[in-house]
């Protein structure tokens, strides 16, 4: 998370390739670096457009997502770079077959509304004293996005202003410690950008759009009853590492509610029965990986379950 955001003449990805391309009819992009500065150029085969990228968002792990300036305005690059393609396709929502003009095929523009929401996310302090400050951001989420003096005044402005559209000058005096949460507010916490469940049903997202929501999913599960601190995003995950992607290691997260012995009866700290199938890799089948089409790959579903053959997504 630290790395979300950089300046894009930083993007590894950028470096690493002479050119990324992507075409769409008689349109055809190309990333490519200009005296070590990235540029995104566009042609219909009569007509050029070129811009320098100013901002890349997305660590590359997954995606990257670029952000560009022109005349004063800020616009979003029609084309990202996917990981599983090594190369460009259409930004997520926002593939265009039949741009009107060029400049409409090049870049998306995104309101200052938009921009703060995508930098409250991506950075930390972008937002001072209610002004959105560009110029000053740490890029990425900082130690202090979650912690430090004013730690929950940043995520409860980020959670109003993704709400409201302005931050809540109430939320200035709290200090914080998102240790001490119980869970439902430590799983709201990490929803203030990945989604909580209410701004899910409020917004009315379900299905395949809905699994990368993972606190909603989540919230979903039976395993989370009315809430439990084992199952909460930090029962599983550690903020400050890199995502454990060894499987067998979340097995002992699943069994410290789940009885291993199947002949077992569940007691009040193990009130999740056994499975009767296997005692390993729990979340290779309980929690399936979902293929997102406009992602180009397969997101774990944290609505953890029993997957029958020929069964629907769930919500
Ligand atoms: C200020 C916004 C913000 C908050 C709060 C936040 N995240 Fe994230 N998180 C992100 C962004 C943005 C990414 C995307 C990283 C990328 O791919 O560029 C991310 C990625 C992740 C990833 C996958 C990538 C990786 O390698 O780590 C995990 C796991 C994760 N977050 C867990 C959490 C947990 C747990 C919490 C709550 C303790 C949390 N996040 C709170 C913004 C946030
Ligand atoms: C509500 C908070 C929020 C907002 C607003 C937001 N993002 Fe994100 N973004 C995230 C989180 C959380 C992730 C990680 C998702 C995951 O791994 O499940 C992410 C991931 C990404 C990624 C990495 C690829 C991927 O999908 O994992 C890119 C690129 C990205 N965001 C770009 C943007 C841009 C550009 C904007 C503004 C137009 C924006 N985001 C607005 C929270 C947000
Ligand atoms: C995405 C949010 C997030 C970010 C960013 C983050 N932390 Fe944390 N941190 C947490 C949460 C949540 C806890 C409580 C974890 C728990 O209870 O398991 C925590 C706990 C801690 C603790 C107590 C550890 C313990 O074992 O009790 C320390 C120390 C800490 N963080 C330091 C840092 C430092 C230093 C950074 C920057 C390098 C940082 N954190 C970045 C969310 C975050
Ligand atoms: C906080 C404790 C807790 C944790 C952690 C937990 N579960 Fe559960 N889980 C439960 C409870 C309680 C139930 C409901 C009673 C039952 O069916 O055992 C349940 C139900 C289930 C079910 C049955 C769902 C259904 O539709 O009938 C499966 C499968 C399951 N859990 C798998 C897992 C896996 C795999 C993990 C780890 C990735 C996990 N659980 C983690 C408590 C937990
Ligand atoms: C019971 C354990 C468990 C809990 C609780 C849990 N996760 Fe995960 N999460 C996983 C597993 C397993 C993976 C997949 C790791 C891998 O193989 O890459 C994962 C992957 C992710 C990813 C990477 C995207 C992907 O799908 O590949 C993000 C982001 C994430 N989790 C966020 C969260 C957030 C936010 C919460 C709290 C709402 C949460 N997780 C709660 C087990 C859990
Ligand atoms: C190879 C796939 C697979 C693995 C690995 C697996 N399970 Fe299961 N599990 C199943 C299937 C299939 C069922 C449904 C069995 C039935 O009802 O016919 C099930 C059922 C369950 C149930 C419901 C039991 C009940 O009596 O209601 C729980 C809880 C559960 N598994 C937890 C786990 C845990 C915890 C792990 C890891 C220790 C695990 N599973 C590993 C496939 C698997």
């Amino acid at each position: 998370m630290a790395r979300t955001l950089i300046h894009a003449e930083d993007a590894g990805v950028l470096h690493s390739h002479a050119q990324l391309n992507f075409h769409n009819g008689k349109y055809i992009y190309k990333i490519t670096m200009n005296a070590g500065k990235p540029e995104l150029s566009v042609t219909d085969g009569t007509r050029t457009l070129t811009a320098p990228l100013l901002w890349a968002f997305g660590t590359g792990e997954v995606g990257q997502s670029y952000l560009l300036q022109r005349n004063g305005n800020y616009f979003e690059s029609r084309v990202s770079y996917f990981r599983a393609l090594d190369n460009l396709h259409f930004t997520p929502a926002r593939s265009l077959l039949l741009p009107y003009d060029l400049e409409e095929a090049m870049a998306r523009p995104v309101d200052t509304g938009e921009i703060r929401r995508c930098f409250s996310c991506h950075s930390t302090a972008s937002v001072i004293a209610g002004k959105f400050e560009p110029g000053k951001l740490a890029a990425g989420i900082k130690c202090e996005a979650c912690h430090g003096p004013g730690a929950e005044h940043t995520v409860a402005m980020q959670a109003s202003i993704l709400q409201q559209g302005f931050g809540d000058e109430q939320a200035a005096n709290l200090i914080f410690d998102p240790g001490k949460l119980d869970p439902v507010d430590s799983v709201d916490f990490c929803g203030a950008c990945h989604g909580s469940r209410w701004d899910t049903m409020l917004a009315g997202i379900s299905g395949v759009p809905s699994v990368r929501l993972q606190p909603y999913r989540l919230q979903n599960s039976k395993c989370w009853g009315s809430g439990d601190p084992r199952i909460t995003c930090v029962a599983c995950h550690d903020p400050h590492v890199l995502l454990v992607q060894d499987i067998s290691a979340y097995d002992e997260k699943c069994l410290n509610c789940h009885l291993a012995n199947p002949g077992a009866k569940p007691v009040s700290d193990h009130p999740g029965a056994a499975c009767p199938i296997s005692t390993k890799n729990c979340v290779s089948c309980h929690m399936p990986k979902i293929e997102v089409p406009e992602m180009h790959r397969a997101f774990v579903d944290h609505q953890i379950r029993i997957v029958r053959p020929g069964d629907h997504l769930p919500n």
